[in-house]
């Protein structure tokens, strides 16, 4: 129907606006609005749950997009979500789901987002876009642009991961390692777009990511359902009680609460999960602010083993607040330490292999569960943002060493196996 500034409520006709509400300088982010009744006319959850569209076009009706045409055509999103049997009954949960988003085309959540915003700007037709990132979203980005044959220029701080920065150069994107932290590669992406005309992703710019983030939710409900069978007879999607995310910017968990705003308001979900916002101790300025009781978000020095949410000012960190207290949901914080003991937890206990900033929220709900926070029988999900193969340097920290032997029988004889 309209794009809606987040800050003032002022709404924009679609596409009179490319980023931003006029009035707050580069703050006045944009939520899509939608005409509940019309998509209830044209869609249902049924006739998406039949859908042979195994990727987030199967949503395309709760999408901001006009051509389908532009989309990209990897297959981004539709990622597995397990049940975790063998953990839920470490931790005394019933209903354990982790939804493994490593799975996406670049490995990460961040696919979401830069496919929609690469189909729009097919559809607006820009002729360069980029980013800034603290990886993952310049590597999707990246391979979204190579997908539909656009160049992208993508801002990456000098000091992340060697696996990300290969993505981006391998996608052939052009790609600028900056002096410097994220937080300023954002700035500088900012004002390239603006001196160049390049299409910008930026989070908390472009109001499409938060679109593309959305799927997330809706795939999350769409899939519990199948395992509650009744639902979807009942015309209805599934919603979890809580879903634990880690954050950064404050964008995916953003996204997916619109994602479950736009069910809750559809009528396709009866409740809203709470939102458990996981972040790093040293890197914690949503959780500052929620603590605080407020939803002005104070700049940090941000310090942490997890590259992907190591941000000093959320770009997006108001919405991410509000996402959390509106879902009656908690900020939890994890240590480094406790972000590294995870990554084995969750690799050996469900096989799913999380990179430092998605295994935050797992560390998450180990802490949640260990102050008895949450009731045995309580739906749960965590959402796996990233895979482990993009920060191999990590990775191989959580995992220990491997044993070098000589290559003969005797040598494999002396060594003790305790399993
Ligand atoms: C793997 C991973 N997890 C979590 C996040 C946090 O997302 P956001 O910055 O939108 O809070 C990111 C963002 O880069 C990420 O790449
Ligand atoms: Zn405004």
């Amino acid at each position: 129907m309209h794009l809606q500034c987040t800050l003032c409520g002022k709404t924009y006709a679609p596409d009179s606006l490319k980023y931003v509400c006029p009035d707050h300088g580069d703050d006045g982010i944009l939520d899509v609005v939608y005409d509940y009744d019309e998509i209830n006319r044209v869609t249902s959850p049924e006739k998406i749950s039949a859908s042979r569209e195994n990727s987030i076009w199967r949503y395309w009706d709760l999408l901001p997009l006009k051509n389908r045409a532009d989309a990209p055509t990897l297959q981004v999103g539709w990622t597995p979500m397990y049940r975790a049997k063998f953990l839920g009954a470490q931790l005394g949960l019933n209903n354990l789901f982790i939804k493994d988003d490593g799975r996406n085309p670049t490995a990460s959540y961040k696919d979401r987002p830069s496919a929609v915003v690469v189909a729009k700007a097919r559809e607006l037709g820009e002729r360069v876009v980029t980013t800034a990132s603290s990886g993952n979203a310049g590597a999707a980005l990246a391979g979204m642009a190579a997908s539909a044959h656009i160049p992208a220029v993508i801002f990456v701080p000098e000091s992340a991961p060697q696996a990300k920065i290969t993505q981006l150069l391998i996608y052939g994107a052009r790609v600028l390692l900056v002096r410097g932290t994220y937080d300023q590669a954002s700035d500088l992406c900012l004002a390239a777009s603006k001196e160049f005309g390049w299409y910008c992703r930026n989070t908390a710019y472009n109001p499409y990511t938060t679109e593309g983030k959305k799927t997330g939710a809706l795939e999350i409900c769409e899939q519990l359902a199948f395992n509650q069978k009744s639902k979807i007879e009942n015309r209805k999607w599934f919603a979890p009680d809580r879903i634990f995310v880690s954050v950064g910017d404050g964008n995916i968990i953003g996204g997916i609460w619109k994602g479950l705003r736009d069910l809750y308001a559809l009528g396709w979900i009866d409740k809203m999960p709470k939102l458990m916002g996981v972040q790093a101790e040293g890197s914690a300025a949503c959780y500052n602010a929620w603590k605080a009781g407020t939803d002005e978000i104070t700049a940090i020095e941000a310090h942490t083993i997890a590259d992907s949410i190591d941000v000093g000012l959320p770009r997006d960190g108001r919405r991410a607040v509000r996402a959390v207290r509106a879902t009656n949901g908690e900020f939890i914080t994890v240590s480094d330490e406790e972000i590294l003991q995870a990554m084995p937890q969750l690799a050996r206990g469900e096989a799913v292999f999380a990179e430092p900033a998605a295994s935050a929220a797992y560390a998450g709900l180990l802490k949640a569960a260990r102050a008895k926070k949450i009731d045995r029988d309580e739906t749960i999900v965590v959402v796996i943002t990233g895979n482990g193969l993009k920060d191999v340097k990590s990775a191989m920290r959580a995992a220990g060493e491997a044993t070098v032997i000589e290559p003969t029988l005797d040598a494999l004889k002396r060594m003790i196996f305790d399993f």
